[in-house]
């Protein structure tokens, strides 16, 4: 039992591109040390699918911004399920829909967006044992994050892993279409102006394509239990 050994109040930060294992990670991670997992990047899909329900073009960045700065998003746990409520509506299947995906990286980019995410995730970061996952979360979100992972893999790897999990919420797409949707994402999350995807300072790497789940999952726990790299 680890429990008993870490601290009530801790950050894990734990950030990488698409598909590199974050989501995965972050809920089993969460659910050893008995801990809360925040999926970032569903606050930034809820944006965009918010903005496309209502007819709003994503290239619209004042419009979306408007969107962002009221929007009301909570993560709910109904026994193993967890949901996404935005604006007391329940989104978590929306979310994961091509469009969304398609436009979700344009949406990100816009400050107005980050701004309030981050105010948001910073919110809800403040108390607990959090394990939080994105793509700026130990760089920019949680700097003074007491433990903070970087997990890569090889595009191929990642693009497999993507249509599986799309495959399995019964959305078909070829994998030419994931690898592209990949490799565009990659670009636009690690070349915006405003906080990038960047390994963060004092980030422990992890190369998810070369080790199963609970191998990773081990390598976290010994880092947890080893005490981390910072003082916060
Ligand atoms: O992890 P994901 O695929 O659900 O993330 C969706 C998009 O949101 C991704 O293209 C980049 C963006 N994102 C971000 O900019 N910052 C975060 N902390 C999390 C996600």
């Amino acid at each position: 039992m680890i429990k008993p050994d870490l601290p009530d109040n801790f950050i894990v930060a734990i950030d990488g591109p698409a598909g590199s294992g974050k989501s995965t990670l972050a809920k089993r991670l969460a659910e050893k040390i008995d801990g809360v997992m925040i999926d970032t990047g569903a606050m930034y899909r809820a944006v965009t699918a918010k903005a496309l329900d209502l007819n709003i073009d994503p290239a619209d960045e004042k419009a979306v911004g408007k969107i962002a700065e009221s929007i009301a998003i909570q993560f709910n746990k109904e026994g193993q399920a967890r949901k996404i409520m935005v604006d007391g509506a329940d989104f978590t299947a929306r979310i994961r829909d091509n469009d969304v995906n398609e436009s979700v990286s344009k949406v990100a980019v816009y400050p107005a967006v980050r701004r309030r995410m981050v105010a948001l995730q910073r919110k809800m970061g403040g108390k607990g044992r959090i394990v939080m996952e994105g793509r700026d979360i130990g760089s920019n979100v949680f700097p003074d994050a007491r433990f903070k992972f970087f997990l890569v893999a090889d595009e191929q790897v990642r693009a497999r892993r993507r249509m599986l999990e799309m495959s399995q919420a019964g959305i078909e797409v070829s994998l030419k279409q994931v690898m592209e949707n990949i490799k565009t994402r990659d670009k636009t999350d690690s070349e915006r102006k405003d906080a990038p995807l960047v390994k963060p300072p004092g980030a422990v790497e992890i190369d998810t394509g070369h080790l199963n789940i609970d191998e990773v999952l081990a390598r976290m726990i010994q880092f947890l239990v080893s005490g981390g790299g910072q003082a916060a």
